[in-house]
């Protein structure tokens, strides 16, 4: 993997080599950090730099932050500011992942939130594809759970968590599958390791709740958006049954990382017909589109990173 050059660290921007932290930080060793994760994509026609929903990334990381008692000191639009310093100085041509963490920096023994210094940091770094198979996905049903409300929110990235999804990335992939979806203590379906999901019967679209246990996912709320007022569906977030999954005519993931993944298998069963469906392939290329700048309705959504001046 591409290391970054440079790093937002302590409150200035500093080459990634000294952007560093002790051993016995609080974060690292008690998960006590937030992150966000953000796209960039390079635009070759216009020689330009377009980041995704930065306002709606920073708005949710602020809220995970507030749910481990944390003050950043920060607004959506002064960490935008911030990021697009950092992106001047990497000066990227290509496409990018942006990884804000606000972390307990404090170094020591205690488990606790309160009485620990909040600390932010932002890195910038190349990125491709994330689900390596994301046109004809096999997925499983993991035999983990999510995490619940009561115990680690799930609707914050909290870094402590990727705990449970990287369990499940790890049991899916030792099993031979791209990705798997995670049920609730409850056993309805929640999301994916690191992305949200969505199923098509009978030509509705159909996603679990937020009150089900999932991130709130800005892809997730950019492809409602799309569907509705691009392909006129009727898009319904209710809870879905794990046997849903079997029968559905179409599943496709979405992430910041994944995109649109669609999957055509899940659990040796194919979905649908086993083809890709016309759902997750309009909506992957409506999606694409906007991210690549090529949709000037949607234009709004892109934050150019234009030089300083
Ligand atoms: C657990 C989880 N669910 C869903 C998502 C998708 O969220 P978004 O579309 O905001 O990237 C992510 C992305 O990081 C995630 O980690």
């Amino acid at each position: 993997m591409n290391l970054p050059s440079y790093a937002y660290f302590e409150g200035k921007i500093v080459p990634y080599s000294e952007a560093r932290v002790g051993v016995l930080t609080h974060a690292f060793n008690y998960g006590t950090g937030v992150i966000g994760g953000i796209r960039g994509y390079w635009n070759a026609e216009k020689s330009t730099l377009f980041i995704f929903r930065p306002i709606d990334h920073f708005r949710r990381f602020i809220q995970s932050s507030r749910l481990l008692c944390m003050d950043l000191g920060h607004t959506p639009e002064s960490l935008l500011d911030v990021t697009l310093q950092l992106l001047r100085e990497e000066n990227y041509q290509e496409d990018i992942y942006i990884r804000p963490l606000a972390y307990k920096a404090d170094e020591g023994i205690g488990v606790r939130l309160h009485n620990l210094r909040d600390a932010v940091s932002i890195c910038a770094l190349p990125f491709e594809r994330y689900v390596s198979n994301d046109t004809n996905a096999h997925l499983t049903v993991s035999s983990w759970r999510r995490v619940d409300d009561n115990a680690i929110p799930a609707r914050g990235k909290v870094s402590g968590a990727y705990v449970n999804s990287s369990i499940v990335k790890t049991e899916a992939h030792h099993s031979g599958f791209d990705e798997a979806l995670v049920l609730n203590q409850d056993g309805h379906v929640s999301e994916g390791s690191a992305e949200n999901v969505f199923i098509v019967r009978d030509g509705v679209l159909i996603t679990p709740p937020v009150t089900d246990n999932i991130l709130e996912g800005i892809t997730r709320r950019s492809v409602i958006q799309l569907a509705r007022d691009e392909l006129g569906l009727q898009v319904l977030e209710r809870s879905i049954d794990r046997t849903e999954l079997y029968i559905c005519d179409e599943l496709f993931l979405t992430g910041t990382a994944a995109q649109v993944t669609i999957a055509t298998r899940i659990d040796y069963r194919p979905i649908g017909n086993g083809m890709i469906g016309p759902v997750s392939s309009r909506l992957r290329q409506l999606y694409d589109d906007v991210l690549r700048g090529r949709n000037p309705k949607y234009a709004q959504w892109n934050v150019a990173v234009q030089a300083e001046g």
